[in-house]
């Protein structure tokens, strides 16, 4: 049977989905184990370097992160971590550490000669900051970052990432030194954490915040949305001192009328009620649950309770496996999800659920309120919050009326090998690579889930698009690439900017005359991939 109880059984269903998850990664557990103590004692040595090199500094620790919600975390995270241990420190935010941003920080760091922390960026961007701020002693800097490095394709490279971490120690730590995938494995959050930690154990406590970070990069895309590798290892922290607690809850949209979500669920397909709310209804009220609200609407998933979850799970289990003959496992891996709340949340809506949470984070960084966001995952529950409620209501209905655009104007374009859109004067740059991650991981009628989509925004202040490429896990398992497919586009056309990322999500800027060019070559490129 499956639970919906938040109870001590969830303490077995973690361990039991860590023996999974090992076992899905193809990776012993004692491989796995040693692998994190390698990271932590990269980690370690971060620490040391930032601890001889912070002291006596008269300018506060400067922490530059990402605008994302992992980004956003990640600056929380250090920032709560420095001030607990006296630090003066300031955060700043960057939609990206682009090469003009590059120029910008680097001219700050050598005026004011703070400790700069990189978090979230700095590891695809390593050999500039190297080259320009390594000779000069008094501008020492860490790297705390999950993506690839510079130059890197895959995380096959093993000699060449050996050779890196050789050569940027102790100021760079990254998951691939130690053959820790970093976009699936530990976000930008995950590594500020370990870092906090190393700090001072008592930063335990910041491990929700972690998992906040790593859900707002689609971490959790294991079975059942779980998480695999060192995340899990961070949500053994948070457990243990009872910040975060994993439920089951039902696949299907948690505010749409439940009977309009099973109905038209893109993951689960039940032959005779799906695509047909009236017979959702009708089966539904024989389940016993009331269906109504007080007004006579249909309730929505989140108004019920775990009892009531369960009688519905029962029901459609019963249903598959009785009228469809579908196996119980095959039905259950589509049907529960895991969610993670945060325990302290509780009386915080949007925050109680850590992808509630990191959605709001997002809403905060993509509309220029990144430090709202900051301050809300350093624990203000006042002002930041009262005013971050306010944007995310904004940011949904941006997102709501971009979405529908794309889809009422048909403005997806399809080459071969990869489809795209433009932002047009519709979606902003700040928005266009969470429209394609939604784009991607909805599977709407128009998205074809085996081409990988670049959504493509003009820049306001520039004559140049910012591009955003998203990837389903599907093609990714079958050779795609997006950052190497960025990255080798950028060097064919001799387009010197910055670019990468991860496999399943990369990004870049293009001048406004290289679009079409950028198109074709990328479309060749991820035919090449995928062959
Ligand atoms: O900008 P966008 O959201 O599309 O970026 C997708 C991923 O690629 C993010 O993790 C981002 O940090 C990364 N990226 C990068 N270097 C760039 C642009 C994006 O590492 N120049
Ligand atoms: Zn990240």
């Amino acid at each position: 049977m499956i639970c919906f109880n938040s109870s001590n059984r969830n303490d077995n269903k973690i361990i039991q989905l860590k023996e999974l998850n090992f076992k899905s990664m193809n990776i012993s557990r004692e491989k796995m184990a040693n692998n994190l103590k390698e990271l932590i004692l990269g980690i370690v040595k971060c620490r040391d370097y930032f601890l001889a090199n912070s002291k006596n500094l008269n300018a506060p620790i400067h922490v530059y992160t990402h605008i994302d919600a992992d980004g956003l975390s990640s600056g929380a995270i250090l920032g709560k971590a420095l001030y607990r241990e006296n630090f003066p420190f300031q955060i700043s935010i960057l939609r990206q550490l682009e090469r003009e941003e590059i120029e910008r920080v680097i001219k700050d760091i050598k005026k004011y000669h703070n400790f700069t922390i990189f978090a979230d960026f700095g590891s695809g961007q390593y050999l500039e900051l190297q080259e320009k701020l390594c000779n000069d002693n008094s501008c020492p800097f860490i790297i705390l970052d999950h993506h690839l490095p510079q130059n890197i394709a895959n995380q096959e490279e093993k000699e060449l990432i050996e050779e890196i971490r050789k050569k940027t120690s102790p100021w760079h730590a990254n998951p691939y030194f130690y053959g820790i995938d970093g976009s699936t494995e530990i976000s930008g959050a995950g590594m500020s954490y370990f870092f906090a930690k190393c700090l001072n154990p008592n930063n335990i406590d910041l491990s929700p915040i972690a998992i906040v970070g790593a859900t707002g990069d689609i971490q959790n895309q294991a079975k059942n949305k779980s998480f695999v590798g060192v995340n899990l290892h961070i949500l053994e922290d948070a457990k243990k001192v009872n910040l975060i607690d994993i439920i089951n809850d039902l696949n299907f949209s948690s505010l749409k009328p439940i009977n309009e979500a099973i109905a038209y669920s893109k993951d689960i397909n039940l032959p005779g009620l799906s695509n047909d709310a009236n017979r959702c209804l009708k089966f539904l009220q024989t389940t016993s649950v009331l269906m109504e609200n007080a007004d006579g609407t249909i309730r929505s998933l989140n108004t019920l309770t775990q009892d009531e979850k369960q009688k519905i799970s029962t029901a459609i289990i019963e249903y598959s496996t009785i009228k469809l003959n579908i196996e119980p496992g095959e039905i259950i891996e589509k049907l529960i999800v895991h969610k993670y709340l945060l325990t302290r949340e509780q009386n915080y809506e949007e925050l109680h659920d850590a992808g509630e949470f990191s959605n709001m984070l997002n809403s905060c960084g993509r509309s220029n309120n990144g430090s709202i966001g900051i301050a809300l995952a350093m624990g203000d529950r006042n002002s930041a919050y009262v005013q971050a409620k306010q944007i995310l209501n904004d940011y949904k209905k941006l997102l709501f009326d971009g979405l529908n655009w794309i889809y009422n104007e048909k403005k997806i374009q399809s080459k071969t090998n990869i489809q795209y859109f433009f932002g047009e004067d519709k979606i902003p740059e700040t928005i266009i690579g969470v429209i394609a991650s939604i784009l991607i991981f909805d599977k709407g009628d128009e998205i074809d889930v085996e081409k990988p989509i670049f959504g493509i925004a003009r820049r306001q202040d520039e004559d140049v698009y910012k591009i955003s490429g998203r990837a389903h896990k599907s093609i990714v398992r079958k050779g795609i690439n997006l950052s190497d497919a960025i990255r080798k586009t950028l060097e064919r056309l001799e387009i010197d900017v910055m670019g990468g990322g991860h496999p399943p999500a990369a990004g870049t800027t293009v001048p406004i005359d290289k679009i079409e060019v950028f198109l074709d070559t990328i479309d060749l490129i991820v035919k090449n991939q995928i062959s």
